[in-house]
């Protein structure tokens, strides 16, 4: 009887573990389909100029306007603070701009800040209107389906009233029925953050590789091996690596893909 008490709750211990460190032994087992690449070799701006003997720092191309939102205003869906700036920069040298998933606009707000004065951002999203256009489809991840919900809350955004607002183009469409036919060959960059879920992530992925122009870049957010809601765009993005280049950028859960000339 001892014995099977011992045995039994080896087995619950072990099981805790298995539950408290679950990303972490998803991670661990994860193959690498995808090479993770240093900041610099998606692009020359990122390269740092030596300022010493011991010490680099960043170029001009780099400095950006900037702000952070604090956790208490409980603003959905966000990047991190160093994916924020890599955008921003990316964004200094772009015309065109196309992201794929609005919410509260943080992103497309820093995108505003910081491109050239004519440039121009279309963002595609739903608001709870809309809601009833999406379906799970059969391979589609139940959280990342879930999260469409829980993010789709927004109508107004964070740059909704600024002077950078006539920059951006606001369409309130499910991805699914955009016809990118109209935005052929047109972007210089392309950020894919809409429905996380398998066939919009696919949706969203094979319409951008049209909308891309020659030399434009299209990143992916939310690459994170052994994340629950992130388990479709991981799927997706290791499933097309045969065909397309696509490099993970380090430190940071982004993906990118350089439509090269
Ligand atoms: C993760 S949030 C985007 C976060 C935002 N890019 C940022 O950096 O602050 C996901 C957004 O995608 C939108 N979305 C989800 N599925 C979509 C679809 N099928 N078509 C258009 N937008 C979609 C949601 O409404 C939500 O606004």
């Amino acid at each position: 009887m001892t014995n099977f008490i011992i045995l039994f709750l080896i087995i619950v211990n072990l099981f805790l573990i298995f539950l408290l460190n679950k990303k972490k032994i998803k991670a661990f087992f994860y193959k690498k389909k995808i090479r993770t690449t240093d900041l610099n070799e998606l692009s020359d701006i990122f390269l740092n100029k030596q300022i010493g003997k011991n010490l680099f720092g960043p170029k001009e191309e780099v400095i950006v306007k900037n702000f952070c939102i604090d956790k208490e205003n409980k603003i959905v869906g966000m990047t991190s603070d160093y994916e924020a700036w890599i955008i921003s920069s990316l964004s200094k040298i772009s015309n065109k701009i196309f992201e794929f998933g609005t919410c509260s606009g943080k992103t497309t707000y820093l995108m505003a800040l910081n491109s050239p004065d004519d440039t121009k951002i279309t963002t595609i999203t739903l608001k709870p209107e809309n809601l009833s256009t999406v379906e799970k489809q059969f391979l589609d991840n139940k959280i990342s389906f879930r999260n469409i919900i829980n993010e789709s809350i927004y109508d107004r955004f964070l740059f909704s009233g600024t002077k950078y607002e006539n920059k951006i183009d606001v369409i309130f469409q499910n991805s699914l029925s955009l016809d990118e036919k109209k935005f052929n060959n047109k972007f210089d960059l392309i950020f894919i953050d809409g429905g996380h879920t398998y066939s919009i992530v696919k949706n969203d992925s094979e319409k951008s590789f049209k909308m891309l122009r020659e030399n434009g870049i299209i990143l992916w957010h939310d690459f994170v091996p052994g994340k629950e809601s992130a388990k479709n765009v991981v799927k997706y993005i290791n499933n097309i690596s045969s065909k397309k280049k696509i490099f993970h950028i380090k430190h940071t859960s982004l993906c990118y893909y350089r439509n090269k000339l």
